[in-house]
């Protein structure tokens, strides 16, 4: 039984595609901090599944801990102001921070958070994400690690959620307006 497959209108990225993906980056974050001491901090709830997966592709220690924060708006549009629902339990002063997101999509929550933990004195501070939508572009944050670059469609799977499911899906796709209007 499949309870998803007739609400994904199209898979846009194959699970396998992802997975593949994620053993690139984590090669390369390997290689870039090798000798540091990395702090992995995932942002609740939908980066549970990139961290899992990413975390277990490296090849050098880390430590990982979690923020949560929401995001004042109207509906699904975000207006910048983001408040803390859980702060991180490390202190991160000279830790090598690595920021990891499942999606830029405005890039506002992630311009919050890069100053907030920027003021908190890490030796350094990166940000990946494994999706990227079109508006990321114009936010002035540089994202070091991006996974894909997707189309501005409502999208679910991999982390991404739609009323809380989906997240659980290996792989991502639009869902289909039946499940929606
Ligand atoms: C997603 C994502 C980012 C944010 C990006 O989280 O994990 O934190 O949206 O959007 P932005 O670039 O427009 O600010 P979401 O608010 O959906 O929470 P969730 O991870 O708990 O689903």
């Amino acid at each position: 039984m499949d309870a998803y497959a007739d609400d994904i209108e199209k898979v846009l990225i194959k699970a396998d595609e992802i997975q593949a993906k994620l053993v690139e980056m984590g090669e390369q974050i390997t290689r870039d901090y090798e000798g540091r001491k990395l702090l992995l901090i995932g942002v609740l709830k939908g980066a549970f599944v990139v961290m899992a997966d990413l975390s277990r592709a490296l090849t050098i220690h880390c430590r990982m801990d979690w923020m949560a924060v929401s995001s004042y708006g109207s509906g699904s549009q975000s207006s910048g102001v983001v408040r803390i629902l859980k702060d991180l339990s490390t202190d991160v002063t000279g830790l090598h921070v690595l920021l990891v997101e499942d999606i830029i999509d405005t890039g506002l929550t992630l311009s919050y958070l890069v100053s907030n933990l920027r003021s908190r004195g890490p030796a350094s501070l990166n940000v990946l994400t494994v999706f990227r939508k079109p508006e990321a572009a114009r936010n002035p944050v540089d994202i070091t690690y991006v996974g894909f670059d997707i189309p501005n469609e409502f999208v679910v799977g991999y982390g991404l959620d739609y009323d809380g499911l989906y997240r659980n899906l290996t792989s991502v796709g639009a869902l289909s307006p039946h499940v929606y209007s």
